[in-house]
Formats: C-alpha cells, sequence, structure tokens
C-alpha cells in the first residue's frame, strides 16, 4: 500500500545530509577487518581522559533524566568564556544549535546568506525551513565576507560563516570579519562556526571573537563543539555564545533533555584538560605537515589548513580515490556534495593512520614505493 501522507514541501525538497562511512559498514560490506577513517575530522588521540574518567562515575545517574538546560555545564562554559551563563546554549552537538537557529528565526522565504563551499549543514538546515539560501562565491577558497556582506539584505535573516571553515580549511581573519559585522544590517544574525578554533588560534590573524566580539555584537552568535579537540564526537555536545535574548528563544524550542547527564559531565570536566587539548593540537600540527608533503609528493595539490583536516585535489576524481581507498580499508571524504567533485577531505590520522594512508595511496595511484 502506497504512503499518502506528504510532508512539508520543503523537506521534500531538501537534500539529506551524507554522512562520512562508518568503519562498521566498511568492514561489514567489504569484508575487511582493518578499517581506518580519516573521513569525519574526529580526534586520532580519543576523548579527553579527564572527561571519560567523569563519564564513568556519571553511570550511576542514567536512571534519572538529566537537567534539561545542562546548569553545571552552562555555568562551567561561562566562567570559560568569562561570559553570563545566560549567554550560553548547549546542544546535542553544534549541528542542533545550527537547526535550533534555522527553528527560531526561519520563515518559509526569508533569505539565508551562505559560502558556497561553506559547511553543508548551514544549507541543509536553512532550505528545510524554506528559506531561500544565497550562496556567495569563494575567493581563493576563503569565505569572501565582503560579498558576503553586499548579499545581505533586510530580507536576510542568518548570515553562516564557519570560521575555519569544513571542508576548505581556510580561515577568515579578525579584519575580515569585523567588517562583515559592520556592514550587514542588524537585523540579519551572524552565525559563526568555529568547530576548529583550537587548530586555528595559533595561526596569525585568526580572529578572537568570545568573550569580546559576542558582547558588542549582539546579532554574532559563535558557536563550538566538544567533537573535535576534546575528542568526544560521540557524546555529541556543541554550544552556543551570544546574546541572552536569543540564548533565551533556543532553549525555549530545544528538546527537553537535549544533552544526556554524562554528557554534561564529561564536557564539564573536558574543560579542565587543557593539557589534552594543547597536545591534540601538537600532535595534529606535527602530522598535518607529514601529510601535507606526502600528499604534494604523490601528485596532489593540498590547500592551507588551518584545522585537522586537508583539502586536496587529487589526480583522480575525488568518488573514484574515495571508493578505491575504501576497498585498502581506508575511508576519506569525496565532496560532490559541496559541488567539488575533483577534491578530497581527509581528517589527519595518527602517525600509525597517517602510514596507512599513504600505504594506501600508493597502491591506488600505483607509486613505486
Ligand atoms: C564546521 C562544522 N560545524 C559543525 C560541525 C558539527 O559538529 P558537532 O559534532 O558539534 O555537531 C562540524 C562537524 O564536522 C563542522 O565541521
Amino acid at each position: 500500500m502506497a504512503f499518502l501522507i506528504q510532508p512539508r514541501r520543503a523537506i521534500r525538497d531538501a537534500f539529506p545530509y551524507q554522512p562520512g562511512k562508518s568503519i562498521a559498514s566498511v568492514q561489514r560490506e567489504l569484508g575487511l577487518k582493518t578499517v581506518i577513517k580519516l573521513a569525519s575530522n574526529e580526534n586520532p588521540l580519543g576523548p579527553a581522559p579527564r572527561a571519560m574518567a567523569a563519564y564513568r562515575r556519571a553511570e550511576k545517574l542514567n536512571a534519572l533524566y538529566p537537567e534539561g538546560a545542562s546548569p553545571e555545564l552552562r555555568a562551567a562554559l561561562a566562567r570559560f568564556h568569562k561570559v553570563a551563563p545566560e549567554s550560553v546554549i548547549v546542544g546535542n552537538g553544534s549541528d542542533e544549535i545550527i537547526r535550533l537557529l534555522c527553528e527560531a528565526f526561519l520563515e518559509v522565504d526569508d533569505e539565508v546568506v551562505v559560502s558556497q563551499h561553506g559547511f553543508i549543514r548551514f544549507k541543509q538546515q536553512s532550505s528545510m525551513m524554506g528559506a531561500r539560501v544565497i550562496e556567495v562565491p569563494m575567493t581563493d577558497w576563503t569565505h569572501d565576507l565582503e560579498l558576503m556582506a553586499k548579499a545581505a539584505s533586510p530580507r536576510t535573516k542568518l548570515v553562516f560563516v564557519a570560521n575555519p571553515n569544513n571542508p576548505t580549511g581556510t580561515f577568515n581573519t579578525q579584519e575580515e570579519l569585523e567588517g562583515l559585522l559592520a556592514a550587514v544590517p542588524k537585523t540579519a544574525l551572524v552565525v559563526l562556526d568555529e568547530a576548529y578554533v583550537q587548530y586555528a588560534q595559533a595561526v596569525p590573524g585568526y580572529p578572537r571573537t568570545v568573550p569580546g566580539l559576542v558582547r558588542e555584537h549582539e546579532n554574532l552568535v559563535v558557536l563550538r563543539t566538544f567533537s573535535k579537540a576534546y575528542g568526544l564526537a560521540g557524546l555529541r555536545v556543541g554550544y552556543g555564545v551570544g546574546d541572552p535574548e536569543l540564548v533565551g528563544w533556543l532553549d525555549r524550542i530545544r528538546m527537553p533533555f537535549n544533552v544526556s547527564l554524562p554528557a554534561q559531565l564529561a564536557c564539564v570536566e573536558a574543560l579542565k584538560d587543557a593539557a589534552f587539548v594543547k597536545r591534540s593540537v601538537a600532535v595534529n600540527d606535527a602530522q598535518r605537515a607529514v601529510v601535507v608533503r606526502a600528499l604534494g609528493d604523490m601528485g596532489f595539490g593540498v590547500g592551507e589548513s588551518a584545522t585537522n583536516f586537508v583539502f586536496a585535489h587529487g589526480p583522480m576524481p575525488g568518488r573514484e580515490l574515495f571508493k578505491a581507498l575504501l576497498r585498502q580499508g581506508v575511508i576519506v571524504r569525496p565532496l560532490d556534495e559541496y559541488g567539488l567533485p575533483a577534491h578530497v577531505r581527509i581528517s589527519i590520522g595518527s602517525p600509525a593512520q597517517n602510514k596507512t594512508l599513504f600505504a594506501a595511496l600508493k597502491q591506488v595511484l600505483a607509486v613505486p614505493a
């Protein structure tokens, strides 16, 4: 019997997100024992140890519902960022905050400004609300914030900027960002997604946004995540820092228990684990240099990256390379959905994982050892 109930038009028209392939699915499908995943920009060092100790301690609390507004984590984040707890919203990954922003602010036909090869979730979540998404071309694989500001009109509700950007790995400077904030109408909310901030913050010119810029601009919200440098992607915790009124709206529409209690308590401890973040960044910096050199030697064009992944233009189309590497037990990310069929995104792994990647690439590209 046919299913006759139609979802909303915007849902029918929206294109679904294609997550990176999982290790388990590749093992199942290809009958491989050993598979490594360099496709979702996870931390090869694993989860922050202090966070995991708190997670285990929280085990016995799992029979109870968590406090919905994540009060302890919110307070810890407020102290960490020197803002009021009312300025912090905690979500089931920063993904949830992106979704809440779209649900809270977008009416059908409202405008949203994104960058051509910007993080795709912005476009997807906006279009699911029936918003009109304006895609602004990049300059040198970097968001052109001047052009994005020009594209913003009184009909614009949200301007999304991932800084650094996924998948291009590039970033915009403090000056560029301040230019955008000065130029967009105050009725447009600038959503600045800093998922990779810990990897980028030592790079000269990378902006300092929290608390300063957030205090100065009520139409700026900054998103962060525990999924990358803290190694907690599986826990699903991200957050936003912005105007208390904005936070109030998001708080009103989030699911009542959006973040589990073990996740909340683990992230309170993660914030104290500066040593782990430092080590994660140091390992990443060193290994990224190794990966960039090796890929360059194998004929890839590799962009500058301020993140834990590289954006590479391969000697074969991205999807073909992805499929060939899959057969070798290495998962990377093809970028067709970003309109980038010639590129791949490869997360920086541990030294051992990167060696496996290079060996697999040599097989696939038939490069002499
Ligand atoms: C730019 C950017 N924003 C947000 C996310 C989602 O992060 P989370 O795991 O916090 O939902 C990612 C994940 O890859 C990302 O690259």
